[in-house]
Parts: C-alpha cells; sequence; structure tokens
C-alpha cells in the first residue's frame, strides 16, 4: 500500500457528540470509513457544553491547555479535550475546542428555547477555525490534508492561504472543501470580518465578500484547493441554477473544474435492521416479514389502530423550508380520504409545527405526530413504515431514503439532488426502489403517493421492491475510496 495520507478532518457536529441532521452522521462515519482504509485521520470540533464528559470519557490533553487565539483585539484562549470513535475496527481520534464563553450552551447553533440562532455565532466559528489551526500548531501535528464541512469550517482554507501562508508547519497543507448545504452560509456584517483579523484585501468580490457581506461559504469556496459536494446531481444544480446555488452559483462555475459529486454512505453498524438496538424486532432480507411487527409497535406508540392492510406513511426531518413539507400540508385533506396513516417526527419551523398539529387533531385516527429531537423513534419510524416521504425542495443528498431502502420501506421522494441520484423509480414489473415526482407541486406528491399505494396493494410487487432497496450496497467504503484518491490528487498538485 502507499503511503498513508494524514487528514485533519474538521466539523461543527459529529454523531454522537452533536448532531442537528445529515452532517453529523457523515462526519462520523467518513472518518471511519476513511481510516479503515489505513490512512491517520482525526476528527476536530467545538466542546459544546451538553457533550457529556462522563458518558465520552473526554480528557484533557495536557500539553494542549490554554491555546491563544486572536479574535478582533482580543485573545480568548481554548482548551482542548479528546475522545474517540470507534468502529468495528478501528478508533478515529476526536479533538473538542473547549472555550465556555462560545460552546458553554445547550444547543449547537441556536438556542433550543427560543429556536433562534445564537448572535455570535460569527465569533463561535471565527474562534473555531483558527483555534483549529492554532492546536495543530501547539501539537506539532502537520496533517497532509484538511478537510473541512460547510460554512463553520469555510474560514480555515482562508486562514492557511492568508495568515498562515508562511507558516513552518501549516503552509503546506492542502485543503478541501465539503458543501452538504448552499442555503447555510454563515453571512456576517463587516465588523464580524473585523473580527476575523483576515487581511484588509480579502474583504473583495473574488474573496470572502458577498452581496456586501462577509460570507464564512464563500471564504471555503474561494480558498480551498479543491471542494465537493455530497451527491452528482447536486452538483450540476447549484452551478446551473441561481436557486439551487443560493447566489453563490457564479463563484461555483469560476471554481468547476475543482468541484466534484461524490454521494454519502450510510453506516450499516447504526443503520442496519438485523442488528438495530432501537427497532423493536429485528429482520433482513431473510427474514422480511418480521418487518410486520414493528409496524405494529410504531402505530401503537401513536396511538393509531394496528392494520397489516393500511400502509403507513413515515417522515423523519428537519421542518424547514428545504425539505418540501408545505406540500404535504397543502396534501393532507386528500391523503387522509386514503386508507392510510402518517406519521411525522420533526422539529423546527414553529409555523409548521403548528399547521401538522392542527391536521393531527382533525384526524386523530390516521396520524400520529411528535415534535423534537429522539434517535430512537426515529429507528422505530424507519422499521415500522411502508412508505417513507421526503419531498424536498432541493436537497444536497439525503441520507433518510438510503436508510428506509436498507429497512425495506419504500421511498417516495421529489427527483432532486441525492435523492434522484439514489433513488430508481418503480418502471412495473418488479423494478426500481421508490417512488419519484419531478415538479415541485403538491398534486404531483399526491401522485406519486397513490401510484405508490397502488403497488402497495399488489404484496407480490411490493415485496420485490423492498428486496431491491435492502440489496442496495450505500456503504461507505466506495465514497470513501473517491475522497482518498481525491486525497492523492491534491497531494500530487
Ligand atoms: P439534513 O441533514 O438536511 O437534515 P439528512 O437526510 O442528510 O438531512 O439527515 C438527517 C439526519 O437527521 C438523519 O439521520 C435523520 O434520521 C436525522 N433526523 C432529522 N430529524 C430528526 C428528528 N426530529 N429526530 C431524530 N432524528 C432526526
Ligand atoms: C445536509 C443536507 C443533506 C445531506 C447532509 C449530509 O444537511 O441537507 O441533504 O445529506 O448535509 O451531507
Amino acid at each position: 500500500m502507499s503511503k498513508p495520507i494524514n487528514i485533519l478532518f474538521v466539523s461543527s457536529e459529529v454523531d454522537p457528540f452533536a448532531k442537528t441532521g445529515g452532517l453529523a452522521d457523515v462526519s462520523s462515519a467518513l472518518p471511519k470509513a476513511i481510516k479503515e482504509q489505513g490512512h491517520e485521520i482525526r476528527i476536530m470540533m467545538p466542546r459544546y457544553r451538553f457533550i457529556s464528559e462522563r458518558k465520552f470519557k473526554l480528557h484533557d490533553i495536557i500539553r494542549l491547555k490554554d491555546i491563544p487565539v486572536p479574535i478582533g483585539n482580543d485573545t480568548p484562549f481554548g482548551n482542548v479535550k479528546s475522545s474517540f470513535i470507534s468502529s468495528l475496527k478501528e478508533k478515529v481520534q476526536v479533538y473538542f475546542l473547549d472555550n465556555e464563553k462560545f460552546y458553554g450552551r445547550d444547543g449547537v447553533y441556536q438556542s433550543p428555547t427560543s429556536k433562534k440562532d445564537y448572535k455570535d455565532n460569527d465569533e463561535r466559528f471565527i474562534f473555531f477555525c483558527r483555534g483549529v489551526l492554532e492546536t495543530l500548531k501547539r501539537l506539532g501535528w502537520q496533517p497532509d490534508i484538511i478537510h473541512c464541512n460547510d460554512w463553520q469550517t469555510g474560514l480555515i482554507p482562508a486562514y492557511l492561504k492568508t495568515v498562515y501562508q508562511d507558516d513552518p508547519l501549516l503552509r503546506k497543507v492542502k485543503t478541501i472543501f465539503t458543501i452538504h448545504n448552499m442555503a447555510y452560509q454563515g453571512a456576517f456584517p463587516l465588523e464580524s470580518f473585523e473580527t476575523s483579523n483576515l487581511p484588509k484585501e480579502t474583504f473583495r468580490t473574488d474573496g470572502v465578500e458577498a452581496y456586501g457581506k462577509f460570507n464564512f461559504l464563500k471564504a471555503g469556496l474561494i480558498y480551498s484547493d479543491t471542494i465537493t459536494t455530497v451527491s452528482e446531481k447536486y452538483s450540476h444544480e447549484i452551478c446551473d441554477s441561481d436557486e439551487y446555488g443560493a447566489g453563490l452559483n457564479g463563484v461555483l462555475h469560476t471554481r468547476k473544474k475543482d468541484l466534484r459529486g461524490i454521494l454519502n454512505g450510510i453506516d450499516y453498524t447504526i443503520w442496519n435492521p438485523l442488528t438495530d438496538p432501537h427497532i423493536y424486532r429485528k429482520y433482513d432480507i431473510k427474514s422480511i416479514d418480521a418487518k410486520i411487527e414493528n409496524k405494529r409497535a410504531l402505530v401503537t406508540k401513536f396511538g393509531l389502530e394496528f392494520d397489516e392492510t393500511t400502509p403507513v406513511i413515515g417522515a423523519i426531518s428537519r421542518l424547514v423550508e428545504q425539505k418540501g413539507f408545505d406540500l404535504v400540508l397543502d396534501s393532507l385533506d386528500e391523503l387522509m380520504k386514503q386508507k392510510v396513516q402518517f406519521v411525522l417526527l420533526g422539529s423546527g419551523d414553529p409555523e409548521l409545527e403548528k399547521q401538522f398539529d392542527k391536521f393531527q387533531k382533525k384526524f386523530p385516527k390516521q396520524m400520529g405526530i411528535a415534535f423534537g429531537y429522539d434517535e430512537e423513534l426515529a429507528h422505530l419510524i424507519e422499521a415500522g413504515s411502508d412508505l417513507f416521504l421526503m419531498p424536498s425542495k432541493y436537497e444536497p443528498c439525503g441520507l433518510n431514503q438510503m436508510y428506509s431502502m436498507r429497512y425495506g420501506t419504500i421511498p417516495v421522494v421529489r427527483a432532486t439532488g441525492g435523492l434522484d441520484d439514489t433513488v430508481e423509480d418503480y418502471a412495473g414489473t418488479g423494478k426500481g426502489t421508490g417512488f419519484k415526482f419531478e415538479k415541485f407541486d403538491s398534486k404531483e406528491l399526491m401522485k406519486a403517493v397513490l401510484r405508490a399505494i397502488k403497488v402497495f396493494h399488489q404484496p407480490d410487487e411490493w415485496k420485490k421492491l423492498m428486496r431491491n432497496g435492502m440489496l442496495k450496497d450505500f456503504s461507505w467504503e466506495h465514497s470513501a475510496s473517491k475522497y482518498i484518491s481525491l486525497y492523492k490528487d491534491l497531494l500530487r498538485q
């Protein structure tokens, strides 16, 4: 084997320590898969207060005490703690940058009670980006690659190409920036830029400035050595359209030759119905009939009546505009005329939550709703539902449709981004893995659901679809190899 590559993987959320969405799943599973292929990879994230010191056996690394991190005219200190995540074969070290003022909170990006973003998210992630580099200096560890993810890490490439360009330890480090979502950019006023201590000349249209603001995502796009996003289709969508590119498609165009789509995988040590500790009855393709026991457990949990012949439609989602649940709300009156049950686990926009609550009261025998974040229930919904709904307006990759397929639960999705890349539309005679619709429109969504329900009532045909999905291989191994070959390309440059 060729020489192992040293990689620092940086993310604002990593499962099981902190998770608001799929970024956390990826930030845990991908580094494990890379390590399993023989490379040295470590992770770094902020140490939010809710990450239990006891549960995760966090410990201080003595020589990393009191790291000074310049912010504006101030120099607060960071402290670094450490823990591990494990795959079946390997352990990956995780560093946590700790600072009570910035991360001593109950939420990751926003207060769980007010659901408003923290006002100092600019400073929190300026501190993080610069703190990551200062930590490396203190450690004396020189990674070959720093793999950055989303806007929260976007300033790292910018610092490396400016403030640290002559630093003996860091000047050779290459960066890769992975876009998980173009819609979240970390755009802040000019004053934030001043706090970052980046050189003045970087506040330009070919630098960190976008639409008059200091834009962290743009910093990542401009200054990284290469860019990836989490599906092939999304990589085209964000270059080709204003809407998907969220105003930065022009920038992406200038870097098109450095942009690649690499599909996310799923972590089968966590999402596997044969070993899943959270579900009622374990099963796999050979014992597919046992899945029904999970359906019974699921509907009972929501206080609905169990009937084998009533299809259960499940959904688990952040309730935000991206996910397209306004289409579901527009369709519910129509949908509830069918013999179906619908269970939703979601949290997010209070207005959407209110609307769903209203419908649940209107259709108490057919609808079950749980608001909040519930890992265990998410697994039971995957195992217990017949259909899984993802009507996203846009979807960089999406993980739940892949989890669904592994659990023999048939996805109904809008044909966008990773949803389009991973789901094959039902083509009759046992072909396909799900149901897709193109246009973002509630009537189109309804048509796809009705097509699915029709096939559900043809049990032999339905079972073929279940099997097709369960046999799909979405393991991380394949995608990890693609990242590794990208790292190698970068190191050859
Ligand atoms: P996104 O990152 O845009 O939210 P993904 O499909 O990539 O979408 O990943 C979502 C992840 O978050 C999945 O692991 C899903 O199960 C989980 N998830 C989303 N909402 C909830 C919730 N309310 N409770 C538990 N898990 C959730
Ligand atoms: C983002 C995207 C989602 C993707 C996830 C992990 O949150 O919205 O589509 O699966 O990141 O890459």
